[in-house]
């Protein structure tokens, strides 16, 4: 079928509610590789979002193809009852890797999404204290689609007609500091946004705390280190050191979710690794397998899920742990093992946000740019460099997507992705194994975007 009868037969046939449908109509590829994604025309598109950062590792990456071609052959089936070498080997990998970081022992769960590994760990946290279903969690924060991962994420327009499932969170205020919600300025507020939090639990007045019985309402609180959906809001220095001991001096689990920053993304193989904190649960997914299988899972702290506190049969799904996905992600973790991917991260991500930092200077949309690691964020702004301009950021999106652009005469197009409280942040997510030519075409096809966008 060409792409307008596969249209007509999308239109007809395909339930809208799993897609964005931000472009009309919908974009069409049929091949990938490396950084690129190639359509019916063969007009390579750079992609600087690589599936929400699922594919840390570039399309069709040889080695994590080749684990998976060979689990083909080997034992591609197998129900969760039963134990495969990979499983095994892979929770032991990560497991291990949590401990030589941050000294805590623990286990490993998997599940088929990081929405689905989220559910577990609501599970988990309320199992861990006596059922309380209440949860702190991030303006801003995405923590998935499912019915108890909307719950805790802040946007009403994912909860709106389906009614409450479960309680939903107390939603905090994030330390944008670009945007502060309490007005202040980075350099000298001196982390006010979390005395506001700690301020909670002054009274029993406020709400959170019974000060007699020394416990809080609230079982844990769910954050991204730098929030994803949000428009990669990193925050500043301290932050989470501050909030980390409001939380532990109020029994307060951390839930750490590095579905969308884990696996280098932020630099680090752990994004919290940047903010000097410990978190009680992490969930990861997505780059777990470099998009080859939705295989996503969590670490808990040994005293919360060991066998007698989490027994078995406490969470299932069929597909869970199953031998295709933790044979790639076995492959991905020993690959993580063999080369410096926090070298890589910072020194590209460093390099995109000198380059960001220019197009801002000559560009006046560009509001903000910011970064860590190759988590980077451009906000676009109107004439006074702080409204957010959402019209002129999907302009952006539908110039790059036109596949159109033009670099040394040859045509590209440039894969983005838009998120941000505004709708008005492009967030960048390039392959960690982008090249330097390819990064040099980034900033120059993002160039062509920004003045396209401003002329129109
Ligand atoms: C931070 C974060 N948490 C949870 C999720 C949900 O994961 P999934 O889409 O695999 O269900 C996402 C997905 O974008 C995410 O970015």
């Amino acid at each position: 079928m060409d792409d307008g009868r596969l249209l007509q037969s999308e239109a007809a046939h395909c339930s809208f509610g799993d897609t964005v449908h931000y472009l009309e109509p919908p974009k069409i590829f049929s091949r990938c590789e490396g950084s690129f994604l190639y359509d019916e025309a063969d007009v390579p598109f750079l992609d600087l979002q690589m599936w929400y950062s699922a594919v840390n590792f570039g399309y069709g990456n040889p080695r994590l193809n080749a684990a998976l071609k060979r689990q083909i052959d080997h034992l591609p089936q197998l129900a969760s009852q039963y134990l495969h070498r990979e499983k095994i080997e892979l929770a032991s990998a990560l497991a291990q890797r949590i401990e030589r970081t941050f000294g805590m022992t623990g286990r490993i769960h998997f599940n088929v999404g990081g929405s689905q590994s989220i559910e577990d760990s609501i599970k988990l946290v309320r199992n861990a204290r006596s059922g309380k279903s209440l949860m702190f969690a991030f303006e801003g924060g995405y923590h998935g689609r499912t019915l108890g991962a909307s719950s805790i994420t802040s946007s009403y327009r994912y909860r709106r007609r389906y009614g409450h499932f479960g309680d939903r969170a107390h939603f905090v205020p994030f330390p944008y500091c670009f945007r502060c919600p309490y007005g202040k300025r980075r350099d000298d507020c001196n982390l006010y946004c979390v005395d506001q939090f700690a301020r909670l639990f002054d009274s029993e007045y406020h709400a959170v705390w019974d000060a007699k019985a020394e416990t809080s309402e609230f079982a844990a609180f769910y954050v991204e280190p730098i929030q994803g959906t949000g428009g990669y809001v990193i925050p500043p220095p301290g932050y989470f050191e501050k909030l980390k001991s409001v939380l532990e001096a109020r029994k307060i689990l951390m839930v750490d979710d590095e579905i969308q920053m884990g696996f280098y993304r932020a630099g680090k193989f752990w994004a919290i690794e940047n903010f000097n904190v410990k978190p009680d649960i992490i969930v990861f997914g997505k780059a777990l397998t470099n998009g080859l299988n939705p295989l996503a899972g969590l670490w808990a702290r040994e005293e919360l899920i060991n066998p007698t506190a989490f027994p078995p049969g406490s969470t299932h799904s069929t597909f869970s742990s199953n031998p295709l996905g933790t044979a790639v992600a076995l492959e991905t973790v020993q690959m993580l093992d063999e080369s410096d991917y926090e070298t890589m991260s910072f020194a590209k991500g460093a390099y995109l946000l000198q380059g960001l930092k220019d197009l801002q200077r000559r560009h006046r949309i560009v509001g903000d740019v910011d970064g860590m690691g190759m988590a980077l964020r451009m906000e676009i702004c109107g004439d006074d460099g702080f409204t957010p301009d959402r019209a002129m950021t999907d302009r952006m999106v539908e110039i790059a997507m036109s596949g159109n652009l033009e670099v040394g005469g040859k045509r590209y197009g440039l894969v983005l992705d838009i998120g941000g409280y505004y709708k008005n942040v492009v967030t960048l997510a390039p392959a960690l194994t982008i090249t330097q030519a390819e990064m040099d075409l980034a900033l120059l096809l993002l160039d062509q975007v920004l003045e396209r966008a401003a002329r129109h």
